[in-house]
């Protein structure tokens, strides 16, 4: 994944999640994603706890795959992304599940929504908990969404690269036979809006899209000004069964891929 340094606003966003939606369906929903299917996927899930019957806001749930793994373990999911393309996926997908079990399509509800407007959208606490996999650090204003999603439910568990290894400086470095040494970073403070071209190997069909990077002191502000206190952290890494699935995960065990926030309303909000 290359990231450039090119400043980009909203609506430029937008778009090339638009432009993207079917490339990243195909993406996710082939399994090429294994650091999702095998490691940020099933811990984004744990970290949620008993979702059972709960009422669960999902924001940039792009096609549905976590809004999906919500909705089989038992919650009322509602899924938001501001991609009329991904959406038309997610309401696919979710046609083709119900017609395959024979019923009616309405497990899960999906919107196309800019998560910038989920409060005036849905009525203070109409859910137990918000969710977003991965999504929130491609919003242009991720405090605004913290904040309007702690007057829509009590707690928000959310998904994020590592504020510690997603710099804008991130290279390995190898020996002569090509094995990883360690990872050197640099300009961490550099809180850049970049374009990451999608043009890893494993893709079939590469794409660009917006990413605001914020370090961690930023991000635990923004959940702070929310109205939230971080209740747990979580960084995620792969077991020795998924490395065996997955040889490539094994970096994953060396240094924090993903950083998982489980936040609740701070009793002062
Ligand atoms: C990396 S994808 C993750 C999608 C999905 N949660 C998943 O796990 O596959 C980021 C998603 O955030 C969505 N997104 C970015 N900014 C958004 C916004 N302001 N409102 C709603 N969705 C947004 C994008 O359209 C995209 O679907």
């Amino acid at each position: 994944m290359a990231h450039d340094r090119i400043d980009t606003d909203p609506a430029t966003a937008r778009r090339l999640w638009n432009d993207a939606a079917d490339a990243y369906h195909h993406f996710v929903e082939t399994g090429l994603d294994y650091y999702r299917t095998d490691l940020h996927g099933p811990a984004l899930l744990d970290a949620c706890g008993d979702v059972r019957e709960r009422r669960v806001l999902d924001l940039g749930c792009g096609q549905g795959w976590f809004t999906r793994q919500l909705a089989a373990a038992g919650a009322q999911v509602t899924g938001v992304d501001w991609s009329h393309g991904l959406i038309e996926h997610a309401r696919a997908i979710e046609e083709a599940r119900h017609f395959r079990a024979g019923e009616l399509a309405g497990g899960v509800t999906y919107d196309v929504l800019d998560a910038a407007d989920i409060a005036t959208h849905f009525a203070p606490d109409t859910f137990d908990l918000v969710t977003a996999c991965m999504s929130l650090m491609d919003m242009p204003s991720p405090g605004a969404v913290l904040a309007a999603a702690a007057r829509l439910a009590p707690r928000i568990v959310f998904s994020i690269p590592s504020p510690v290894t997603d710099a804008p400086h991130r290279v390995w470095k190898r020996d002569a036979s090509g094995t990883k040494l360690a990872l050197e970073i640099d300009r961490y403070f550099d809180a850049t809006t970049t374009v990451m071209q999608w043009n890893m190997k494993r893709l079939v069909h590469h794409f660009a899209t917006v990413q605001y990077r914020y370090t961690l002191e930023q991000w635990s502000r923004m959940i702070e000004d929310a109205g939230l206190v971080i209740a747990r952290l979580r960084e995620p890494r792969p077991s020795e069964a998924a490395i065996a699935k997955r040889p490539e995960l094994a970096d994953a065990a060396r240094l924090p891929y993903f950083l998982i926030v489980d936040a609740c309303r701070s009793r002062a909000a």
